[in-house]
């Protein structure tokens, strides 16, 4: 979906607009008036009549002397309405502290601090009759609305442009996009390729209202009037790099706006959740590696819809109990995208056909995988591997940290060490394993002319970013001083995939890990520091941990092909797995698998996410989830975090907790900081060692559920791990379910996440749930259920109404998929159940698009299981089905018949109701019947 091999926009933030025409116009304000009333009992500052700033003297202030900062005088004649409701402040300090003479030189509000009722609200804050934008010239278009907006006076930030331009569309009826640009100036634009209109608007679920002074937009969804964005609540900012849209949300229940360590729901108290990819050690609160500027509401009916805002600027978006969300941002537009569902499902599918569906990953890539920083050499990874199969546990793949490389080094590796790497993939590849490397972008600049070819080829080619001089920008990683490839430049995407191929050519890796693509940077912007200038030191800087841009990274000011980095730095992890992936599929031949720590929005089209350097504690095992759950609604299903912990030492029960609910991670991998204390499976007591054994087997059981989930969420825009409130969105119950999670329609896990605990509570959502394991059923009005939890077991329900296809298990997904495959049916109280598989060769490429595929559909009802055959390729040969396990047969069944033929081979539980078909050989490329009867 990114388009990086033509430069699409201009760089950075535009020039100062030129002059324009002050009129001291008061602008109206139908808000105040009505806070009047409602805010009966907060504090009323008496408003200071402000003078009016001279013509001459706005000029000066506004830019035609490049100031640093903006107009600390008040821009309106009118005197400031300070009667708002404390809920409904928005900041006019919002880039830093100020007096209240200097808050009201602004023409803004002054609440001394002392007299806050609650913490983060604003104390300086913006009068309800702030100078906004007016909209003129509305005019329709074909599908849509154009409007200019124009702003009399100056705000408090320099270079406001004055001039705007609106643009409101009908994308489709479940879709409106709406942008303000600068007529008079191209700016930076995400350079994401975005779907053209589809289909008409006729239909459409939502309306669209304009305020015309001050400005606004008012979205309605149309079934019943409920007004989901109003951005009348506040004046619009736009200037040259402070650009601020704030809106009314319909409720509380917000999620999104990633990466964060954060609970499922916002938390809409006054935070401020700042957009800016960082490597940092996860703690609340700080920005992370990855950019998702995209939220989903659920309304007070079950409804939802979702907001994008494509812009990858450095940003802070403000959350308020009005409630109300402000984005603001220092760069780029507003190009804001609102989904209208109105399921959530839908919401998440609307917003992935704008980022692109997820890449469907390998099969193994399913499996579970193991790595450290720490293995020092083959020997010891090749024990590793060892004496995982000599206790037991599955593992598909193998992967090396930093360790394998010579001197930390891209695509090199150490002779000394690992000197017969290439043989020990081979090794690997025999037992029926696959082996990841760790690649980081920084590039060593440091080793000796002609030593290092991804230096010297890459410097020949120009593909490093620049500083300030026009010269490659030095910074430190690994290795120690380094240059970082511009992947919006074409030619580094030629470079990286002929380094790729090299060094497979030299070690058959099957996949590749990139870290540190925020990208990290440990010394501050570059060796040489950074230039004074506005895009290193923005007149507003967000939130950011470290306090300004270059902090972790490198130099805002630096120059990519396609913009500066001020501009790209959020995309730098994108572009990189974008690289990475067609570099793969160019080498290999077959589906890549990337893993990237650094996202943006369309991420999950191209590669899949861990979540970093997390924590060996019980509080970071229940993050985890949020975590993978919000990746999937981001349109990133491949997610996982390190199992058992990265950072710190772990600990056996929570390892083997942390084993159980990771195999619930669409990506299960367990990984282990260097000096932390060992964590492989093998290295726990026997009882410990046989629970994670245990949970290894039923992720290898369920693999074909797992994928054929992957595979909807490759062509149809589905989630594979997804909150309850996916499946529930009209039990307000669910919304809010954060220590559970459901793989696709038929799973509910329900981990724990306590240490010494031995139950569990999980909510039930209304309906019939059958424990996996038994068999038995619960059913549930939808009611908080305390569930016994023994430490080798995970409770996993499987939802009546619902067919799973699973497979025995093996060592590696080679073996497993070629044993029996079972079926689960859970049926409903009327006796129907359906399900469906979706088979492939597992590793070539769009085996959909070609046809070359095998889908199965399962129905069950009266007595009847059955399958139906969709698509049948030759893949699905040798595949038979061994066992169909009924749950919920009322009775026991007096005769069993296969494809019409008496069996004896059955057996049924009383207790549990479980009806057990056993010992079949039935070809799944055949379409069978199983009927049973009642004496
Ligand atoms: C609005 O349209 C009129 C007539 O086309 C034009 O004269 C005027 O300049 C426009 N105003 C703005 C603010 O674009
Ligand atoms: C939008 O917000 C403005 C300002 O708060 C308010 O006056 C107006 O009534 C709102 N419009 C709707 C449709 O809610
Ligand atoms: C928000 O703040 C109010 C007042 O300080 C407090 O009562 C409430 O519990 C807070 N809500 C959340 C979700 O933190
Ligand atoms: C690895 O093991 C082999 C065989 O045991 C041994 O010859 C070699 O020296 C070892 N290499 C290292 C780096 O320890
Ligand atoms: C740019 O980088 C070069 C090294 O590639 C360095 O010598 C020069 O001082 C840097 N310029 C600035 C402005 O930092
Ligand atoms: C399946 O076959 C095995 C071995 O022949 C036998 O022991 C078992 O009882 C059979 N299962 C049923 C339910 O009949």
């Amino acid at each position: 979906m990114l388009v990086p091999t033509e430069k699409k926009k201009s760089m950075a933030a535009a020039s100062p607009q030129g002059r324009w025409a002050a009129a001291y116009v008061a602008v109206g304000c139908a808000l105040g008036a009505a806070l009047l009333l409602l805010c009966w009992d907060s504090p009323v500052v008496a408003g200071r009549v402000l003078r009016a700033v001279p013509l001459q003297r706005a000029r000066a202030l506004a830019g035609e002397e490049k100031p640093k900062r903006g107009h600390e005088k008040a821009p309106a004649a009118a005197s400031p309405q300070c009667n708002v409701c404390p809920d409904r402040r928005f900041d006019c300090a919002p880039e830093k502290i100020l007096t209240k003479e200097q808050c009201e030189a602004r023409g803004c509000c002054f609440v001394p601090p002392g007299s806050r009722p609650s913490l983060g609200q604003p104390f300086c804050f913006l009068p309800s009759n702030y100078p906004s934008y007016e909209m003129k010239n509305l005019t329709s278009t074909e599908r849509g609305y154009s409007a200019t907006l124009s702003r009399t006076f100056p705000t408090f930030m320099p270079k406001d442009i004055l001039l705007l331009q609106l643009e409101v569309r009908f994308e489709t009826r479940s879709r409106l996009r709406f942008t303000v640009r600068d007529p008079a100036k191209t700016r930076y634009e995400v350079p994401i390729e975005t779907p053209p209109e589809k289909g008409s608007a006729a239909q459409k679920l939502y309306d669209v209202h304009f305020s015309d002074n001050p400005f606004g937009l008012i979205i309605q969804r149309r079934s019943n009037g409920l007004v989901l964005l109003n951005t009348t609540i506040a004046p619009l900012f736009f200037a040259d790099q402070f650009l601020q849209m704030s809106t009314s949300l319909p409720s509380q229940y917000i999620f999104g706006l990633g990466e964060h360590l954060t609970s499922l729901m916002l938390n809409i108290n006054w935070s401020k959740v700042t957009l800016w990819n960082r490597d940092a050690s996860p703690r609340p609160g700080g920005n992370l590696y990855g950019s998702h500027p995209f939220y989903l509401v659920m309304e007070k009916d079950g409804s939802s819809h979702g907001v994008f805002l494509l812009n990858s600027n450095a940003m802070d978006v403000l959350l308020q109990p009005t409630p109300a969300v402000s984005w603001r941002t220092i760069g780029g537009i507003l190009d804001f995208y609102v989904f209208l569902g109105p399921e959530p499902k839908s919401v998440v599918r609307q917003f992935q056909d704008v980022i692109g569906y997820p890449f469907m990953p390998p099969y193994w890539g399913l499996g579970f995988h193991l790595c450290r920083f720490g293995y020092t050499s083959s020997n010891m990874t090749r024990l590793v591997v060892q004496r995982m199969r000599e206790a037991k546990m599955p593992l598909d793949v193998q992967w090396n940290d930093l360790d394998y490389m010579d001197g930390r080094r891209d695509f090199s590796y150490s002779l000394k060490n690992f000197g017969d790497l290439p043989d020990m993939v081979k090794d690997f590849h025999q037992k029926g394993m696959k082996y990841i490397i760790i690649v980081d972008p920084g590039i060593s600049s440091s080793s000796p002319p002609g030593t290092y070819t991804p230096y010297d080829d890459g410097l020949k080619r120009g593909v490093f970013i620049m500083n300030a001089t026009g010269q490659p920008l030095i910074g430190k990683v690994w290795p120690g001083p380094t240059v970082f490839p511009d992947f919006t430049n074409p030619e580094a995407f030629n470079w990286w995939r002929d380094l790729v191929r090299n060094f497979h050519a030299k070690v058959p890796f099957d996949g590749l890990w990139i870290d540190m693509n925020e990208p990290s940077n440990m010394v501050c912007g570059s060796m040489d520091g950074c230039p004074d200038n506005e895009l290193e030191n923005p007149p507003y800087v967000p939130g950011v941990v470290g306090g300004s841009l270059m902090s972790a990274t490198i130099c805002a000011s630096s120059k990519q092909h396609l913009s500066s980095h001020y501009n790209l730095h959020n995309l730098y992890g994108l572009t990189e797995a974008i690289a990475t992936h067609n570099a793969l599929v160019d080498v290999l031949g077959r589906r890549p698998f990337v893993i990237s720590r650094s996202t943006f929005s369309s991420h999950g089209h191209y590669a899949g996410h861990w979540t970093g350097d997390i924590l060996s504690t019980w509080e970071h095992l229940y993050y985890s989830i949020p975590a993978v759950l919000l990746f999937n609604l981001y349109g990133v299903p491949l997610v996982g975090a390190d199992i058992c912990g990265f950072s710190g030492n772990t600990e056996e029960e929570l390892c083997v907790r942390w084993t159980q609910l990771g195999a619930f991670y669409p990506f299960m991998r367990n990984h282990n900081d260097e000096n932390g204390k060992p964590q492989e499976p093998f290295v726990f007591s026997p009882e410990a060692q046989k629970a994670i054994r245990k949970a290894l087997n039923l992720r290898y059981t369920l693999l074909p559920y797992l994928y054929t989930l992957f595979h909807k969420a490759h062509t149809a825009g589905e989630t594979v791990a997804r909150p309850l409130f996916l499946e529930f969105p009209s039990d307000p119950n669910t919304w809010t379910v954060d220590r559970q999670l459901m793989w696709g329609e038929a799973l509910l896990v329900t981990p724990v996440l306590e240490k010494g605990k031995t139950d569990v509570t999980g909510y039930f959502p209304p309906g019939t749930w059958y424990d996996t394991a038994a068999g038995t059923a619960i059913h549930s009005k939808g009611q908080w259920i305390i569930l016994s939890a023994p430490l080798d077991s995970i409770n996993v329900h499987v939802r009546a109404g619902y067919i799973l296809p699973l497979q025995f298990p093996g060592y590696t997904t080679e073996e497993s998929r070629k044993n029996g495959m079972y079926l689960v049916v859970a049926l409903t109280e009327d006796g129907e159940a359906s399900g469906d598989l979706f088979w492939d060769d597992g590793e070539s490429l769009n085996t959909f698009m070609k046809e070359d595929y095998t889908q199965i559909l399962f129905l069950a009802s009266t007595n009847v299981v059955l399958s139906k055959l969709i698509h049948v390729n030759s893949q699905v040969d040798g595949l038979t089905l061994q066992l169909v396990k009924v749950f919920g047969v009322p009775n026991p069944p007096w005769k069993v018949l296969v494809n019409g033929v008496s069996s004896s081979d059955f057996s049924y539980h009383l207790d549990t109701k479980v009806l057990s078909v056993e010992n079949l050989s039935l070809s799944m490329g055949r379409q069978f019947v199983i009927t049973w009867t009642y004496s």
